[in-house]
């Protein structure tokens, strides 16, 4: 079965006690944490800065998996590397010069990613994709958490695979926004290799268990889909 990885999204979290709550989802197999900077411009909700970055690195093991849903990017991503983010991933809709945002991000020594947002057409990543060792697919409209995942996404993941494929390339495959235990499997099947997850993980008062059923269901969806195929 090939692997993957549930990366918790603290923005349902507590933003009270961050740490604290980050430290609930340190399980075996969750070595991610993905944080949310929203600037009021590109998506219309705020929440973190580099200062919360540099403290969940500080307090927690993860690795911090940044995801920058801001404008004026190039401004920012030194100090969010500084700050310890370990992925940052820009949008491709908040800046005019991706390919040198990219590059920007990779001479902090970090790993660069790149997001679109659902109405975006992957097209536009063509030029980029030998620059990015991560590829964040939106299956909602980015700035809340909670919100109904876009089916029309997984489309999307087929096509980037087959793309990678093609082209010889080895980025990782991210999706983003309405993970479930109900879409978790198809984003999987899909293509998916990090699958981040809000609300299905911190809106439940027992995270542990929360994320164990989006673990489960995927699992369970494989094995029937092996049961069914052999
Ligand atoms: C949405 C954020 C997501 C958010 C996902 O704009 O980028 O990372 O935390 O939350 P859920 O999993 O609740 O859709
Ligand atoms: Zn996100």
């Amino acid at each position: 079965m090939r692997s993957y990885k549930i990366v918790p999204s603290i923005l349902s979290a507590d933003h009270g006690k961050l740490v604290e709550e980050a430290l609930q989802v340190h399980l075996p197999g969750i070595d991610h944490l993905h944080v949310d900077i929203m600037d009021g411009h590109f998506v219309p909700n705020l929440t973190f800065g580099p200062q919360v970055v540099a403290s969940l690195k500080q307090h927690t093991p993860f690795r911090l998996d940044v995801h920058l849903m801001i404008e004026a990017v190039d401004d920012y991503i030194p100090q969010f590397a500084a700050a310890g983010a370990d992925i940052l991933t820009i949008h491709q809709e908040a800046t005019p010069h991706l390919h040198r945002s990219l590059h920007l991000i990779r001479e902090q020594g970090i790993k660069a990613g790149v997001s679109l947002n659902p109405a975006t057409p992957l097209e536009t990543l063509h030029w980029v994709l030998t620059e990015v060792d991560l590829v964040l697919i939106m299956s909602v409209d980015p700035g809340f958490g909670g919100q109904k995942f876009i089916r029309a996404t997984l489309e999307k993941i087929r096509r980037l695979v087959q793309w990678r494929k093609e082209r010889r390339l080895k980025f990782i495959i991210e999706v983003d926004g309405g993970i479930t235990e109900q879409t978790a499997p198809l984003a999987y099947e899909a293509g998916a290799e990090y699958l981040v997850a809000g609300n299905a993980v911190f809106g439940h008062p027992d995270r542990v268990a929360a994320v164990h059923r989006i673990q489960r269901a995927i699992d369970e969806h494989q094995a029937r889909r092996r049961t069914i195929i052999t």
